[in-house]
């Protein structure tokens, strides 16, 4: 009783089984074209031509999918191969990049039968059904990728999801702010919209998240560091309608080594020469000179060779500031020893008409001594006219609230003129003579070898300070691209 129970049982299910079954797949089951439908039914298994052939007819591919229904959604991924320049003069990048789309076309479905979920076809078959009309709005340039063939990729599943994969060679346009050059940080961006189709048509995503954007691990630059990227999705309105339109935002920062080698510590160099220009003697002029004008000429052409491979662009840079002032400070030892010549002229000069006032007065005082001696019938022998104003700058003098001025006067028919030693006592001369304005050449150059190099580290310390805090500023929505291997 109970063994004859069992086997009734058991078809009852199997019944019930298969009702539910014809009926989920007439409930929910894909719908195919009739043409597809048609295929299918006829078609030996495995015969893709067949499939492709079916899928093709009816098929319109002017419209987009699901017109009049809904908006196409793109989803998009790119996969960075290489970044190959990042032009301060052209202010553009290049990239090479596999570009990815994806979205689905319900007319390009058919039922996966035999473990056929997927078909993977030749690049031709894209000139037969529709694709996105993604561009990119920065573009400057572009190239498609042909050895050995197409490098492009098409890929349909069973459920009308497209893939297509076209490698390009992109150079896009890059405004560059090169306020802080060479200490920068350059965002570039590539635009990623739709040409024709606005929102309401097709809206462009990013397919994978976190993992849209991929750049290869070894891609580097001559001068920059690519240090992460960003990816955003944005509305661009026009006079036309709003497109969806993404952005790819990659962020390089600029090595600095090169600049340091080449630029920074050849300068600096160049201004410490020009301080052994201090050391070495006042009369050495020849040696002096030539030192100061070459300093100066070198850092003429190092500011020129430096701003030469860049855009003439007209605010003050970084580097400039740093170049200027190491071009201030070589001129300003040039300087430093012109005002010692001069000095010294100035001061050799006082001299040599002390000494002449000096040597006046002894002549005039034996003239006088042999006048009283001999006979006063001819008083106007004695050298009336020469009156003689000098002028002297003494430190005490000066202490005292005034310049020592005296006046010579040469008449010998005038009272005697007061001793000359009185007038000038000789050690006072000696050391005033040296000074103008209370200082001395030397006491330049003395000076000059604190000051120069003390101004210069304090430049050096500030500059670094300001200009490496300054250029540090904020990353925080970069996905960072992982540096090590
Ligand atoms: C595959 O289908 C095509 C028609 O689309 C037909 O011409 C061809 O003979 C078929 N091949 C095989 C092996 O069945
Ligand atoms: C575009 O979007 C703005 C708001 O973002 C909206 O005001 C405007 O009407 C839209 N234009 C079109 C043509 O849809």
């Amino acid at each position: 009783m109970r063994s004859s129970g069992w086997p009734l049982a058991r078809l009852a299910l199997h019944l019930l089984v298969l009702l539910t079954r014809s009926y989920c797949s007439l409930a929910e089951g894909p719908t195919y074209r009739p043409a597809v439908e048609e295929a299918f039914k006829t078609m030996t298994d495995g015969n893709i031509s067949a499939i492709l052939d079916s899928l093709q007819t009816g098929y319109d591919k002017r419209i987009r999918p699901q017109y009049g229904e809904s908006h196409v959604d793109v989803g998009i991924t790119m996969h960075i191969l290489s970044i190959s320049s990042l032009s301060e003069v052209q202010m553009d990048f290049t990239l090479d990049f596999y570009f990815r789309q994806h979205w689905t076309d319900p007319r390009l479905s058919f039922p996966g039968r035999g473990g056929l979920d997927e078909l993977t076809v030749g690049s031709e078959y894209l000139q037969k059904i529709w694709v996105p009309d993604t561009f990119f709005a920065n573009e400057k340039k572009s190239y498609f990728h042909t050895a050995t063939t197409s490098n492009e990729m098409l890929r349909i599943t069973n459920q009308g999801k497209v893939l297509r994969s076209i490698r390009l060679t992109i150079t896009a346009s890059c405004p560059m702010n090169l306020q802080y050059f060479p200490m920068d940080r350059q965002l570039c961006i590539i635009e990623i919209e739709s040409f024709g189709y606005s929102m309401d048509h097709i809206r462009l995503s990013w397919h994978a998240g976190d993992r849209s954007v991929v750049i290869e691990s070894d891609v580097s630059l001559p001068q920059f560091r690519v240090l992460g990227y960003n990816r955003k999705t944005i509305i661009s309105s026009t006079s036309t309608g709003n497109y969806s339109r993404l952005l790819c935002e990659i962020m390089f920062v600029r090595s600095m080594g090169y600049y340091l080698i080449q630029i920074y510590i050849p300068s600096s160099l160049i201004v410490v020469i020009s301080w052994v220009s201090f050391w070495l003697n006042r009369s050495a002029t020849p040696a002096r000179v030539s030192l100061g004008v070459t300093t100066v000429l070198t850092m003429t052409t190092l500011m020129s060779s430096t701003n030469a491979a860049l855009p003439k662009i007209s605010y003050v840079k970084s580097i400039d500031v740093y170049l200027g002032t190491c071009f201030v400070m070589v001129f300003a030892s040039l300087l430093e020893y012109a005002a010692v010549g001069y000095m010294g002229k100035r001061i050799q000069m006082r001299k040599n008409r002390i000494l002449a006032i000096q040597k006046m007065a002894e002549q005039r005082k034996t003239a006088t001594l042999d006048h009283s001696h001999a006979s006063q019938d001819h008083p106007d022998h004695a050298p009336k006219q020469t009156e003689v104003r000098y002028k002297l700058h003494d430190p005490k003098a000066h202490s005292k609230g005034g310049t020592l001025e005296n006046t010579i006067n040469g008449r010998a028919d005038e009272e005697a003129p007061p001793p000359i030693a009185n007038l000038l006592p000789h050690k006072d001369i000696n050391k005033g003579l040296n000074k103008l304005y209370g200082c001395s050449p030397s006491d330049i150059d003395k000076y000059s070898r604190i000051v120069f190099p003390v101004c210069f580290v304090c430049f050096n310390l500030m500059y670094w300070i300001i200009y490496l805090h300054i250029s540090d500023d904020s990353t925080e929505d970069l996905i960072l691209h992982n540096q090590e291997n």
